[in-house]
């Protein structure tokens, strides 16, 4: 069965696609940019070993223009990166039970995977001894911000009121903690997110600031972990006969296929030529992954779940699901162990159907899977219902 079956709608990411010839792997997009699609212009792009673009990642863009210094950058990617890890050694035990309480027997997906992952992951967002009520704040910020579609099911002025108090209470806590860490003097270890960014930020950093990087890593770990396993689940349920597969093939064709992060945003340094088209400085250049990773040159059966293609490792550099270069992606390898874990779990103790919701793939600027009703039934003796 071929996955090409989903299409992806009407929106950005079907245009890309239809703009695509198979060819010239870059052009001037009716989008407004410059549209890489080849995997060398992409390498290009994002290795940037020649400073051919702006040193910056998405992650830390904000609303000032970029939350720095660099080393500030690499120093909180490295601490989440770590923090993540050793909770997931100390509670890849859960993970049967909560397959149990937060999927069976049926479940409403992707939201049942940003909110297990939620789940799995609460403590490091905010740890136990966080304010109640920024618990709920937090909770709240992924019902109404993280969740695909979102926006479309809060209006405008409730969205606009709910910033106006989420904002101000995070500040809050960034403040007091910062304060906290400057009477009591040095570094601690960090309990959660928020002393990850505290901690490894300027003290004189703007507060603001600090919210927003906070912001990137409760989207980039309820977000984006959550669509990713969404992908995988709706790829196994779809493709029922696809055999009995590596945990890890599906994982990494799913990406393939529905790259959460598909489309990298980066501003040239200087005029250039990138793959047969001239760009400036006035540029947006935007790499996308989704046509890079099924880029006809580069891909048998491109646009088909085929995760037997994996036995034999990585086939080229045609793959970019965390990003390439300086700014790869700080928590692939925790996303990659946590999804593997997860889709192991759930096709070993688990048969899983899919009902598709109606509705296509959700465009934002993460790729989100189409609504899809799951329902879980237990495999024979299976260990987790024991
Ligand atoms: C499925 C899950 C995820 C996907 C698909 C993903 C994807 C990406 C991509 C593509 C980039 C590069 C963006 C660019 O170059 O413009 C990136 C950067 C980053 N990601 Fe992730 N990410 C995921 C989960 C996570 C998690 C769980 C963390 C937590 C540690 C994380 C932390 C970061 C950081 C800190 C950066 C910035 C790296 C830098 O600029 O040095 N990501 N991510």
């Amino acid at each position: 069965m071929q996955s090409s079956r989903t299409h992806p709608g009407n929106g950005p990411l079907a245009l890309l696609r239809a703009e695509f010839d198979g060819t010239h792997d870059v052009w001037r997009s009716a989008l407004g940019g410059v549209c890489v699609a080849g995997p060398e212009a992409a390498r290009a792009v994002m290795g940037n070993r020649h400073e051919a673009v702006a040193d910056t990642s998405d992650f830390y863009q904000n609303r000032h223009g970029v939350f720095g210094p660099r080393s500030a950058q690499i120093a909180i990617g490295r601490a989440a990166r770590e923090l993540i890890r050793r909770h997931l050694d100390q509670h890849r035990g859960d993970l049967p039970r909560l397959i149990v309480e937060q999927l069976t027997p049926h479940s409403q997906w992707p939201d049942a995977a940003n909110l297990l992952v939620l789940r799995h992951l609460r403590d490091v967002l905010l740890h136990p001894d966080a304010p109640v009520p920024l618990h709920r704040t937090v909770e709240a910020i992924v019902v109404r911000a993280v969740l695909a579609g979102a926006r479309r099911r809060h209006s405008l002025p409730s969205r606009l009121l709910f910033r106006r108090r989420a904002l101000p209470a995070l500040r809050t806590e960034m403040s007091a903690r910062r304060e906290r860490r400057r009477s009591r003097g040095g570094p601690s270890e960090p309990r959660d997110l928020v002393d990850v960014v505290v901690g490894e930020s300027d003290p004189a950093a703007d507060v603001g600031d600090l919210v927003e990087v906070y912001l990137s890593f409760l989207f980039a770990t309820v977000g984006s972990i959550g669509f990713a396993l969404g992908w995988s689940v709706y790829l196994l349920g779809t493709h029922p006969n696809s055999g009995a597969v590596d945990p890890s093939w599906t994982v990494r064709e799913a990406l393939r296929l529905w790259p959460v992060a598909w489309l990298f945003a980066r501003t040239p340094s200087r005029e250039q030529e990138l793959g047969g088209t001239r760009v400036t400085p006035h540029d947006r250049l935007m790499v996308c992954s989704y046509l890079v990773h099924r880029h006809p040159a580069h891909w048998e059966r491109p646009d088909e779940f085929v995760p037997q293609r994996w036995a034999e490792g990585v086939p080229d550099g045609a793959y970019l699901p965390f990003g390439l270069g300086p700014h790869t992606c700080a928590g692939a390898t925790v996303t990659v162990r946590l999804l593997e874990d997860l889709v192991g779990l759930l096709t070993r103790d688990w048969r899983v159907s899919v009902t598709q919701d109606g509705g296509g793939p959700q465009v934002g600027p993460a790729l989100a899977p189409p609504r899809f009703t799951a329902v879980l039934s237990p495999n024979d003796g299976c260990p987790g219902r024991r």
